[in-house]
């Protein structure tokens, strides 16, 4: 017998949403990007692909915290890099729950801070929503080591509001980790709540926004002790060389970040009203992706029927959510091609 930690022996593991070989499929399933990454980007990784690869890089990744240290406006000691925001949701537990301690977050949003809970072998709790996507059963005071808070809520779409993000992070009596992965096709962040509560950190990706899903890339904000415990725990050389260049590069190049953004925003809006007009539920989305129930309320003949098609995208067998699916918006043609496979399947 391996003598392995009986919670890992017992755990399944996270499944990642299916990444078709093939490459014919319409991809509407993991929340990607379906515009390449600035060409700056290609040409920063380009450029360092050579001999510098010999030499370790740079462990701090200093010029990539301090652009987006200038990008948001906070100081370069409040910022972190992470390969992945992943890495950051992670290192929190890690530095903030011990073993047998309690972490929280909601269901349904991210079920990776389970897993990663579990690793540590910290306890988990949910809590589900309110019919109008406010926390049900939440207590005064809640008193674990973490509270993950997933806005806009995947895979739902919504977000909480600030003033209620602010009352929940005075309700906490440890960290409130700020999830803010699609926060970039939002209307608002939660970034001012870094400066006013010492127990708010905020977590970015570069994976959806950026289009750099392949390079694992994201940042976490929130106060020098906070970054400076992260600092401690990671890898000390968790980002690559070319990651490092990459990162600098696209968070330098808001202009094409921005016109991105607007493209998919645009296109989120025209999908989500094609598919009213056909009868779907759609909740009000400030993500890449929407979360759409068709009338028969059966997500997986939906599922199937995309599938067949070649059309990849996310189905939840989770009672809470198996009546839709999760699509995240590609380009408007994709969008224009499922919605021609939805009204043939009928
Ligand atoms: C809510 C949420 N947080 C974090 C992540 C992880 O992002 P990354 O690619 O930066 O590790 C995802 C990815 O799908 C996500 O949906």
């Amino acid at each position: 017998m391996i003598p392995l930690r009986s919670n890992i022996a017992e755990m399944n593991g996270y499944l990642p949403g299916f990444q078709p070989k093939e490459p014919d499929y319409i991809k509407l399933n993991t929340n990607e990007n379906p515009y390449p990454p600035s060409p700056s980007v290609i040409a920063a990784i380009q450029a360092e692909v050579g001999d510098s690869l010999r030499r370790y890089p740079e462990p701090a990744s200093r010029l990539a915290r301090e652009e987006a240290g200038r990008l948001y406006g906070f100081d370069p000691s409040w910022v972190i890099m992470a390969n992945g925001s992943d890495e950051l949701l992670n290192n929190l537990i890690r530095a903030f729950a011990g073993e047998g301690e309690e972490i929280a977050y909601i269901h349904p949003s991210y079920s990776y801070y389970a897993t990663l809970a579990e690793i540590q072998g910290a306890r988990v709790s949910t809590f589900g929503l309110t019919p109008d996507f406010r926390i049900d059963g939440l207590p005064q005071r809640y008193n674990g080591k973490l509270f993950f808070l997933t806005t806009p809520n995947a895979p739902l779409g919504f977000t909480f509001p600030l003033s209620f993000i602010g009352e929940l992070a005075e309700r906490c009596d440890g960290m409130l980790v700020v999830d803010e992965a699609y926060a970039d096709f939002a209307k608002g962040n939660a970034l001012e709540l870094v400066r006013s509560h010492e127990n708010v950190v905020v977590t970015r990706t570069l994976s959806k926004s950026y289009s750099l899903a392949g390079m694992r890339l994201g940042l976490a904000i929130a106060r020098p002790e906070v970054i400076g415990a992260l600092d401690k725990i990671r890898d000390h050389y968790n980002l690559d060389r070319l990651a490092q260049v990459a990162a600098l590069a696209a968070l330098h190049d808001q202009e094409y970040f921005r016109e991105c953004v607007r493209k998919i925003r645009e296109t989120r809006e025209w999908f989500s009203a094609e598919l009213r007009a056909m009868e779907y539920e759609v909740i009000p989305s400030e993500a890449n992706f929407v979360f759409a129930t068709p009338p028969d309320r059966n997500g997986g003949r939906l599922y199937e029927g995309l599938f067949n098609r070649r059309i990849l995208v996310r189905y939840f067998t989770d009672p809470l959510l198996s009546h839709g699916l999760r699509i995240s918006i590609g380009s408007r043609e994709e969008m224009a091609t499922t919605l021609a496979a939805l009204r043939e399947i009928g």
